[in-house]
Parts: structure tokens; C-alpha cells; sequence
């Protein structure tokens, strides 16, 4: 099996130059390499606990998936999607959340800052405290634990995090008598920490010194580079530039040949102002072209959906099997004969699902699966009704229920098994 690689980030903000050299471009390099799996994924329902602009979600996942894809992600390679597009990831959050203890929980460093906070301020202790900031790392555990991921690079902040998730799916595993999870480990990377902000401290939001990356565009970067802290050697003075922020940004987007050139220029008096000049022409060259990509995929919505409605599908495809074994694993199973218990009557054929294709007000053409009461396929609206019967055709055949409302997975698959072999038996009695 490949190594399964897993990097989630929050939606509620957009992604600067430190993100970028720390955390986006060695992902994207690192998900090219043969023998690994990717996963990409915006860890939306995580931005819910910390921010309540709908607003603000929105844009975030937007601008950040298409970051990740303007800044070389292969989509057919690496899968890209959005957290919330699997609900699949809840369902197991609550299993997890059932085998984890609130002990554990007490000791995350989140829940605990925000504690710390409130009572600093003489308030309450869990006045600034929802659930969902509280069992965050179930979340977060249930992130990695859908698709079994290996290694997780995170950030040093987040280690805790992965190591609860390691125990998570141990107890898990232990209690359910079966090795269900792969037990993650966080890869830190010390490149993740180096990029300089502004002022020399590590580039962060809060501490207002980062170079955006996309939004903006150059001008952004231009006028962010010229603010830079330099030491006020005139042109023609020598310059240190060794431990300068300057040069730090400089290494990030320099050949070694050009780290040593631009060392020695500074020293023999290079003014600040043209060094900068050359910083940000430099920058541009690898961002510029990335940069004409995410403007146009923030232009062409469609686009975009529909490369995310792809990583969805193909992770739903892992995390609904999945699941329906973790469901069985814990009990939430179908009803059948009991241990120790007799069959009595012979049960009663059951009737076949029924498919209707119609058209609706709206003037699209529909299929619509139903067994007795209950609706367990609902195709989405076709202007032609011979597309309505090309993809109900496709579904039987097993393919996959595009843009669908389902009841149940398993139940479905069920039906469609009963009708395939109510077609088959009623093709054999024609033949003979
Ligand atoms: N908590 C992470 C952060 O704030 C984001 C995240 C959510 C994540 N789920 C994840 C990261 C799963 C790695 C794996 O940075």
C-alpha cells in the first residue's frame, strides 16, 4: 500500500508567502513522488468553530482551493477537496467521539488557552468555550482516521493533535478487537517554521507582517516586499546580510548560485531599495504565472466546483465503504436473525424498488428510485431525457450516483443488486 499523506488547512483566511514556502510548495513536491497517496483537503467544518462569518467561509475555501491548484497541484494525482463535501467525516467523529475520554480532552492546548484566557479575564472558564471547540481534535482525529492516512505534516501547534488521534484509533482498534485504523504519525517540518515576516518574527496573521501571496496581485507583493525591516545603510555601504530577513526571502526563491551573488553584492554596497527590487522580481517569477492561474480560477467558479466535486466523489469513494464497515463494527447493523434465535415463517418476497423517470415543473427530466414509501435515489434534473436515461442506466450498472440524493448508501446498493437480478432472471425466462 502507498504511504498515505495528509495535510488539512482551515478555511478562514487566505494563504500568505510563509504558507506557501513552509507548508504549500514542499506538499506539492512531496505529492509527486511515486509510492505516495496525497490528500488535500480544506478543513471547513473546523473553520465553523473558530469563525462566524458565513461571509468569510466562503471566500476562504474558495481562495484556498484554488491556491493549492494554481500553485501546481496535479488534481488527477493528489486528491483535493473540501472537508464538508464528506459527511461521512461526521458520522465517524461521533463514533470516535463515543470512545474518547473527556480527561483527554481537558488537556488540549486550544480548550485549554481559551480557558486560560477567560479566567485571566475574570470571567467564567468556559464562557469562551463551544463543543465544537472542545472536541476539535475529534474532528481532527476523524480527518485522518476516514482514509487511514500515515503521515500528517503539521505545524508544531499541532502535534498534540495528531497524538490524541493516534490514541483515538488505538482505543478504537482495541476496543472493536480489529485493526481498523492506521495509526498516524505528525511529520514536522522544520522548513515550515523558517520563513521571516516583515519585521523578522516568524511571518504570521497575528502578527500583522505577511506577504500575501495571490489576493492583491503584484502590487500586493510589491508594496509588502518595500516594507521589509532593513538596517539604514545607504547604497554603497557594506551590508550584513546574513540573518536579515531580506535574505531569508531572498534563499526562498534562490538558487545557490544566486544566494552566493546576491550575498556578495550586499556586501560590496548594494542599496536596500534596488536589492528589494530584485527580491520581488525574483518572487514574481515563480508566483507571477501561479498567480494568472488563480485569478482565472476565482473568475471561473465552475471550474473550480467541478474540480471539487471530483476529489469529493473520489473521497467518498474510500471514506462510504469504510464507514459502512466501522458501522457494522460497532452494531449499527441491518436487522437479520439474532443468535439463538429460530427463523419462523418464510419471509415474504419483497417487493421490487420501483424506478420512475418524469418530468418535473421544472422542465428537467428525473429518476427517481423508490422502495414502498421510501425515496432511495433521487437523480439530479436533466434537460434531455435521454441524458436521465444514460446516467440511470450507468447507476444500475453500478457506476457511481453523480449529483444524487441517496437515502442510504447500503440500501441502495442493495436495490439496484435486486433489480440487476430481477433484469437477469426475467432475460433467462425469455430466452427459454
Ligand atoms: N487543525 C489544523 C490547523 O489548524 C487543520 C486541520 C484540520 C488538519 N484537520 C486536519 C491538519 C487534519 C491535518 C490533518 O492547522
Amino acid at each position: 500500500m502507498n504511504q498515505r499523506v495528509l495535510t488539512g488547512i482551515t478555511t478562514t483566511g487566505t494563504l500568505h508567502l510563509g504558507n506557501y514556502v513552509g507548508a504549500l510548495r514542499p506538499a506539492i513536491a512531496a505529492s509527486r513522488e511515486t509510492g505516495v497517496d496525497s490528500f488535500f483537503f480544506m478543513a471547513d467544518y473546523h473553520a465553523l468553530i473558530k469563525c462566524d462569518d458565513p461571509d468569510r467561509v466562503e471566500a476562504s475555501r474558495q481562495q484556498i482551493a484554488a491556491t493549492w491548484i494554481a500553485a501546481g497541484l496535479d488534481t488527477d494525482k493528489a486528491l483535493l477537496f473540501r472537508q464538508s463535501d464528506v459527511p461521512e467525516v461526521c458520522e465517524l467523529t461521533w463514533l470516535l467521539t463515543c470512545v474518547t475520554a473527556k480527561g483527554q480532552m481537558n488537556r488540549a492546548h486550544a480548550y485549554k488557552a481559551a480557558v486560560d484566557a477567560a479566567v485571566a479575564a475574570g470571567e467564567d472558564p468556559d464562557s469562551n468555550v463551544t463543543m465544537g471547540l472542545y472536541c476539535y481534535p475529534i474532528l481532527m482525529a476523524a480527518d485522518i482516521l476516514l482514509y487511514n492516512a500515515h503521515r500528517i505534516p503539521v505545524g508544531k501547534d499541532q502535534v498534540q493533535h495528531i497524538e490524541m488521534a493516534r490514541d483515538v484509533a488505538a482505543r478504537f482498534n482495541h476496543q472493536f478487537g480489529e485493526d481498523f485504523f492506521v495509526l498516524p504519525e505528525a511529520q514536522v517540518d522544520a522548513e515550515m517554521e523558517l520563513l521571516p515576516g516583515l519585521d523578522g518574527r516568524k511571518m504570521s496573521k497575528s502578527y500583522d507582517n505577511v506577504v500575501p501571496l495571490f489576493e492583491g496581485g503584484f502590487a500586493a507583493l510589491q508594496a509588502a516586499i518595500a516594507k521589509v525591516v532593513t538596517d539604514s545603510k545607504l547604497p554603497g555601504e557594506p551590508k550584513q546580510p546574513e540573518g536579515t530577513a531580506f535574505i531569508q526571502l531572498w534563499d526562498a526563491f534562490a538558487t545557490p548560485a544566486e544566494r552566493q551573488a546576491m550575498r556578495a553584492e550586499l556586501q560590496a554596497g548594494l542599496g536596500w531599495g534596488e536589492a528589494k527590487q530584485r527580491l520581488v522580481a525574483q518572487i514574481d517569477k515563480e508566483l507571477g504565472p501561479m498567480r494568472a492561474r488563480y485569478e482565472q480560477l476565482m473568475s471561473s467558479p465552475d471550474e473550480l466546483e467541478a474540480i471539487l466535486q471530483r476529489g469529493a466523489e473520489r473521497a467518498r469513494a474510500i471514506a462510504r465503504p469504510f464507514l459502512a464497515r466501522l458501522r457494522e463494527a460497532v452494531g449499527l447493523r441491518r436487522s437479520r436473525l439474532l443468535p439463538g434465535r429460530a427463523a419462523t415463517a418464510a419471509p415474504k418476497a419483497q417487493a421490487l424498488p420501483l424506478v420512475k423517470q418524469y418530468r418535473e415543473a421544472d422542465g428537467l427530466f428525473y429518476v427517481k428510485l423508490t422502495q414502498g414509501e421510501q425515496v432511495l435515489l433521487l437523480s439530479p434534473g436533466f434537460a434531455q431525457g435521454r441524458e436521465a436515461g444514460q446516467w440511470w442506466a450507468a447507476v444500475k450498472a453500478g457506476g457511481p450516483a453523480d449529483g444524487a440524493q441517496l437515502a442510504d448508501a447500503a440500501q441502495l446498493t442493495d436495490a439496484l443488486q435486486r433489480l440487476r437480478e430481477a433484469e437477469a432472471a426475467k432475460a433467462a425466462q425469455a430466452k427459454a
